[in-house]
This record gives C-alpha cells, structure tokens and sequence, in this order.
C-alpha cells in the first residue's frame, strides 16, 4: 500500500479501525451479483441455479457468491445478473426513485449501477453516458446483454450534455471518476497509479462533473455523488466547495445503511457532511464515498426537440408483417433513431443528439426483409412465437454459445433460443437446423 495512502487513513479512521483496515487487506475480497429485477425475481433464481448464494442483505436481488468463472455463465449470457461489488451496488439506492423518473447517470461505464436505476424507473428512463468511447461501447454491450428497454447510452463530455438537458433530469448520479483507494484490495493497477498529483487532477475533473450536472437537474432533484476512495479531498470537500457555489442542501441517507457505513466527515461545522456515508473493506463491501444533495435553486427551461421520427408507411408495411408472422404481440410503440429501428418502452421525447443506442434496437430493413437485432430478442424475446428452450447444462446450450449450429424441433424462420425460459439470442432454423445468430464478439472462444 503507498505510503503516504497509509498515513492519510491513520488519521481519518479511529486507532481500532486502522487496524482493522490493515487487517481487511489481508482477506480476500468477496465476490457479488445484482440481478437484473426485470427478468428474474430472487425466487426464481434461487430455484434455477446449480452454485451457492447467499443474499445480500438489505439490497434486494443481491447475492455473495463463490463460483469463480461467472462471466461464462449461460445465465450472464442471458443477462440474468451483474457481478458488482457490494458497496458499489449502494449509490443507486439512496433516494426513493419515482418509476417515472428522468434519470442522468453520468458517468456510467461499465454499467453496473445503470443496472439498479433502470428497474426502478421502468415508467421513466435512464441516459447512460460514458465519455469514454470505448468504455461507452463496454457499457452498451452491458445494456444489450441485461436486456433494459428503458436505457439510452451517449458518448459525451457533461459540457456537451448541459447543452441539450436543462432542469430536465430528476436524479442526476456522478459516480465520478475517483482514485480508487477503496479499490486497493483488489487491483494492483489502483495501487500503484495512487498519486497526491492524480487526486489533484481528478478533483478538477470531479468539480467540472458537479459543476455541469447544476443546470441539468430539476430543482428538487436529487445529485448523488459518489466514489470508490477516502481521502477528504475528492469527497467530503469536494460538497463543500460545491455548496459554497449553489443552493443545494445535504439530504439524509435511509438509515438502513446505517449498521454498514460509516458517517463522513465534518470538515466545517455549518455543513452537514456527516449525512454522507462511508463503506470501508472492514465494514462492507471495498470502499465507497456516498452523499446525496437536492437542488433548491432554478434553471432556465430550455425546449427539446425530438429526436425520434415515424416509419415511413413501407417500412412500417415490413416491420408490421415480420410481427404478424414471429410475434405473439403488436403492441410496441416503434421510432426512429438515428436510421435505427427501435423500440420505446413507453411514448417519450429524446433529444437531437448523437447516441450510441436509443433503448430496444429492433432491428433494420434489407433487401424489404426485417431482419431482427440481437438487443431486440435480448429485451423481447420471450414474445417471439418460434422458441427452442434448453436448460443451461444442456450440450446445445454450450454449442450455440460457441457460435455453432445446433439441432432443435422448431419451424422454420427466426427463432430465440430460450435457456431456462430465459432468451439467450437468436437463430434461424431450417429443416430444424439451427444457423446461429449469437453476435461473434459474445461468443464462448472470445472470452
Ligand atoms: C467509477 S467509474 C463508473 C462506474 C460505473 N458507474 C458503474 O457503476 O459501473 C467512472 C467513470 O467515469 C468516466 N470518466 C472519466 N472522466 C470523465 C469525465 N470527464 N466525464 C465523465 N465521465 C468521466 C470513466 O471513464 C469511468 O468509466
């Protein structure tokens, strides 16, 4: 552990939980899933899977689990769960979400809390950015797998996104950028990058974020802001240097966390930073700083325009017949985005902007054929009529995972390959032949 890391914690912690702390480094980190609530509730997996769970308490749908090679998992590839971190499954939990609620989460690679803000929203939706390009496509790629219909993913700076939004979000979530110090128990890379100079550069960066993050907000909503790290500077001073500047006030955090975390610091007595809770290796989970603060001031309005534009009567035609032909349902409210058929999980406006998915893709026109998307059997294809369903130690699951063709008694056409009654992806069958539609990059030889 660096040195001058050490130093800091003595004085943050008491004698008793330095100790502690040193102690937690030599334990090995637990590991942890979240479930995507959408597609599988608690019981029911509990009565599908083959390895050990043992609920994590006070979060609903969460599991400490031993299996190492989760990620191969047919139940991963159907996006049944996310392997996150204990306490980083907390920042999304702390304000009562309204399920309509407009929901910014700003820096939101690779996606792990984008996972519990969308099942509380499903009447609203969440904006998943991710300035990092590449970072931003991981995430998609996590979107895609879960399944979430109410998700749209960007690539942009918060300069950039306070552009467009304005008082537009009711809950604006900066998991920012941070040094990682709660990370130091299991990533060597962390360790090692730790720098005085590093915590300066990113607390420019994590002022910017607060900064932009102002006029986006509604006034009355709520900033969560939150980090893996500890030291005062990127957390606890960071409030206060923001709340200097604006007309935010610290909002309590359910003291249901309480037993769990640890209060912030108080830096300067006429703020309340002590509302801001800390998790520590010792307590829960790695390490997290979270603090929630609600907006009483106000922004100018600013009208959007839409983004979204009807099908053309021919295209509609297409999407229309490949519906009545492989689906059980019609109903679906279908746009475009960007030249994308897509899905919306209820009649909303999104803004001009470039994006890198706009909820559910469908799928897109060829040649007059519909030829369906793997994000659209990923979120709907339980409504697909041609199924094969397969348990997850079946032979065949494993070979279509591999991105073979396989042999199943289905009619000819599209079809989703259902595992435990949960969709994996998609074929097309001939002769009960199988030809294999799982995306190339998701298959089992490039994991
Ligand atoms: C702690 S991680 C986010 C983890 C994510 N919220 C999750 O739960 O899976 C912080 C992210 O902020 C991104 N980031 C870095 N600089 C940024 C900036 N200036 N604006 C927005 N995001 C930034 C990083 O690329 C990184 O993906």
């Amino acid at each position: 552990m660096p040195e001058e890391f050490l130093k800091e914690m003595k004085e943050l912690l008491t004698e008793e939980e330095y100790k502690k702390l040193l102690d937690s480094y030599l334990e090995k980190p637990k590991r942890s899933i979240k479930l995507q609530l959408d597609k599988i509730s608690s019981k029911e997996l509990e009565q599908i899977v083959s390895f050990q769970l043992k609920s994590i308490p006070m979060i609903d749908g969460s599991y400490y689990i031993e299996e190492e090679k989760i990620g191969n998992h047919p139940y991963h590839h159907a996006g049944l769960f996310y392997v996150q971190e204990s306490s980083a499954m907390l920042p999304p939990l702390l304000v009562p979400l309204k399920s309509s609620f407009k929901v910014l989460d700003l820096c939101a690679s690779p996606g792990g809390k984008t996972l519990a803000l969308s099942n509380q929203v499903p009447n609203g939706f969440v904006l998943a950015n991710e300035i990092n390009y590449n970072r931003a496509k991981k995430l998609l790629s996590n979107v895609e797998r879960l399944g979430l219909k109410n998700v749209v993913v960007s690539s942009m700076s918060s300069k950039s996104l306070k552009n467009i939004y304005q008082e537009y979000f009711d809950v604006i979530l900066i998991d920012a950028p941070c040094s990682g110090e709660g990370m130091f128990r299991k990533d060597e890379t962390a360790r090692r990058k730790w720098s005085k100079e590093k915590i300066d550069e990113l607390s420019q960066i994590q002022k910017e974020l607060l900064e932009d993050s102002v006029s986006m907000l509604k006034e009355n909503g709520y900033l969560i802001y939150s980090t893996c790290t500890f030291n005062k500077k990127e957390n606890e001073e960071q409030i206060i240097d923001f709340l200097s500047k604006h007309s935010f006030e610290i909002i309590d955090i359910p003291s249901k966390f309480d037993s769990i975390t640890n209060q912030g610091v108080i830096i300067k007595k006429e703020y309340s930073t002590d509302k801001a809770r800390r998790c520590y290796p010792f307590l829960y989970g790695e390490g997290q700083f979270m603090i929630v603060i609600q907006k009483k001031e106000k922004t100018e309005y600013k009208n959007i325009e839409d983004n979204l534009t009807n099908l053309s009567n021919e295209e509609m035609k297409i999407v229309t017949t490949f519906m009545k032909e492989n689906l059980k349902r019609n109903d679906y409210i279908i746009k475009k985005c960007q030249n994308n058929i897509v899905i919306l999980p209820h009649s909303i406006l999104i803004p001009k902007m470039t994006l890198l998915s706009c909820f559910v893709k469908m799928g897109e026109i060829e040649k007059e054929r519909f030829i369906p998307h793997h994000q659209f059997v990923k979120a709907y294809g339980i409504d697909f009529i041609n199924k094969l369903s397969l348990s997850f130690d079946d032979n065949r699951t494993i070979c279509y995972l591999k991105g073979e063709e396989i042999e199943g008694d289905v009619e000819d056409g599209y079809g989703v390959l259902m595992v435990d009654g949960y969709p994996l992806g998609l074929f097309k069958a001939k002769n009960k032949k199988l030809k294999n539609h799982y995306p190339k990059g998701l298959r089992y030889q490039n994991n």
